[in-house]
């Protein structure tokens, strides 16, 4: 079992080994989730607007994005589809650990839990229905399986890029930028220079925002052009 780590704002997160890093900052683990990825990619803003929404999550980890994202769709009561790219599941066990039921919406928590409990090695067969919430999880390598296209916002989660430089290669980034649809954000919480080369070669227009509250000062928010009226 991971080493369970508590986090400044109270919640919890893992230790990866693989990785030698925690799957979300030890600064606040769920300040960390709403502030770069649910509310820096915008996608908090869509559903309170109550915009149907996609979302493409490079590395589920520990669920805290997909929590919170759920329940504020679920708040809101607009639909959600949320895809998330994993090549390593955590264990309905791990997840306990984290105690995601404070995090989000329980009712939600409790039907992933049950959901993962059914998986096999290779994933699940079938996408997890909760309310206007539609969850699939692929179990494959972000680096080179076929992403779904056209989300409303990416999520790019898979740990820094200095210790897993794999998904923040050009080409790497080519492929998220091409999962976009016209007006869709990535949000990341790396600022690496070589990052924000890449995404602007894809033509996306890329921001350094201010980071989470005692955090990292600053994150990434790159957006694709709208369509032309
Ligand atoms: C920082 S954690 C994600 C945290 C998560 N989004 C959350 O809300 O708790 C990074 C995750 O990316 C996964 N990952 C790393 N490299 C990957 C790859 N090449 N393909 C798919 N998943 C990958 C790791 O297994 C890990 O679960």
């Amino acid at each position: 079992m991971r080493e369970r780590v508590r986090t400044d704002d109270g919640s919890w997160t893992l230790e990866s080994e693989r990785y030698g890093e925690t799957f979300r900052s030890r600064r606040g683990a769920v300040r960390e989730a709403r502030h770069v990825f649910v509310e820096g990619s915008g996608v908090a803003a869509r559903l309170a607007a109550r915009q149907t929404t996609t979302v493409l999550e490079i590395g589920l980890g520990t669920a805290v994005n997909l929590v919170l994202s759920a329940s504020t769709a679920l708040r809101h009561e607009v639909p959600l589809r949320y895809v998330a790219i994993e090549h390593e599941p955590l264990c309905a066990e791990a997840f306990e650990a984290v105690e995601l039921e404070h995090v989000g919406d329980a009712a939600f928590v409790a039907a992933f839990l049950a959901w993962r409990r059914m998986w096999s090695d290779a994933g699940p067969d079938a996408s997890l229905r909760h309310g206007a919430v539609q969850v699939d999880v692929l179990v494959a390598d972000a680096a080179s399986a076929p992403l779904p296209g056209a989300a409303d916002a990416l999520y790019l989660d898979g740990f820094s890029p200095r210790v897993n430089p794999e998904l923040w290669t050009d080409e790497a980034v080519r492929r998220y930028a091409v999962a976009l649809a016209p007006g869709g954000t990535l949000a990341t919480y790396s600022v690496s220079g070589h990052v924000r080369r890449a995404l602007a070669a894809c033509g996306l227009a890329v921001e350094r925002l201010p980071g989470p509250p005692g955090g990292k000062r600053e994150m990434l928010r790159a957006t694709r052009a709208p369509c032309a009226p």
